[in-house]
């Protein structure tokens, strides 16, 4: 019971996200006049449901609320329709877990993202990688050839505005773009990896990771000569994509440690993968090879 109240307590202090509308997102549920739950609601069903194993300080091998922020709305409804919390999913009705899912993303759960601004020719053969990963080549100079950046240091304070992309509900982002050809590939807060036109900031491609993106993309190419795409997100999952249209090829997970958490920036070298981890709010660090 102690346990119980002390997790009462830490979730009342949960910000909700007040804009969620009325209307429902969710599979299966359709029309306005599906009313969503109350976040006081969720903090409860959270409270009773999730709360002993989700806030004991990583005993029962759970993440914690700094994980379960970091997923998607979607993910995390997906972890309790048909993931790894099925079982404590199974009491719960569709409108439940989905407001479970945004009082811990703090998100609006949306299903599709139809209002992106995509390119109308959606048609890519990517093929001059010019900057990728953390550092923008293996070596990490962070260094761009006056030839690719086609600027020079006095142009820089006469930079114009071209187009600007925002990140609906973002408040930071952490990734760097990867270029390739005329094209700006990077992560964001919410787990979105997209793939826009620098000409026009129109959108080729959007894939939606798990959890969110912190580091950036590296690159390398198949037998085929078509490029591929890796990067991890920040609940251990790491992907490669196609990159000329983000379908997946594979993922896989470099979690072994409830809050294992992957911030940096994955590295391709030679056939191999390098991924760095971390326990989050830790000093326990590694790297695995994949
Ligand atoms: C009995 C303990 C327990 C309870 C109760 C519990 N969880 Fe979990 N949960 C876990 C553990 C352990 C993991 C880690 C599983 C893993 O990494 O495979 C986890 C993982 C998760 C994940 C991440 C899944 C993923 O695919 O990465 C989510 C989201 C989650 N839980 C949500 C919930 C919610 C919401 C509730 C309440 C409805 C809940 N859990 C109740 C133990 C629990």
């Amino acid at each position: 019971m102690k346990q119980l109240c002390i997790a009462l307590v830490c979730i009342a202090m949960l910000p909700y996200y007040s804009s969620c509308s009325n209307q429902s997102n969710v599979p299966g549920l359709h029309g306005s006049d599906v009313v969503k739950l109350s976040a006081d609601s969720a903090k409860s069903l959270f409270a009773v449901d999730c709360a002993v194993c989700h806030m004991d300080n990583g005993q029962s091998r759970a993440p914690g609320l700094i994980h379960l922020g970091g997923m998607t709305p979607k993910s995390i409804f997906a972890s309790l329709e048909s993931g790894s919390m099925q079982l404590q999913g199974e009491t719960l009705s569709k409108q439940q877990k989905v407001a479970i899912a945004e009082l811990l993303t703090m998100r609006p759960f949306v299903e599709n993202n139809q209002h992106l601004n995509y390119c109308e020719s959606r048609n890519l053969k990517l093929s001059k990688v010019k900057y990728s990963g953390w550092g923008g080549n293996p070596e990490g100079t962070g260094f761009i050839e006056p030839d690719i950046a086609q600027l020079t240091a006095d142009q820089v304070p006469n930079l114009k505005l071209k187009w600007a992309f925002g990140f609906e509900g973002g408040t930071v982002s952490r990734t760097k773009p990867t270029i390739i050809d005329n094209f700006l590939i990077f992560g964001s807060q919410f787990g979105e990896v997209y793939c826009l036109d620098m000409s026009t900031g129109c959108v080729q491609w959007m894939y939606e990771a798990d959890a969110n993106v912190r580091g950036g993309i590296a690159v390398s190419e198949d037998i085929d000569n078509q490029l591929i795409i890796y990067f991890a997100d920040f609940g251990g999952n790491v992907y490669a994509l196609k990159a000329n249209d983000g379908k997946p090829i594979w993922k896989t997970s470099v979690k072994t440690e409830p809050n294992n958490a992957v911030t940096g920036t994955v590295t391709y070298f030679d056939g191999l993968l390098y991924v760095p981890s971390d326990i989050h709010g830790s000093d326990n660090r590694r790297t695995r090879k994949l």
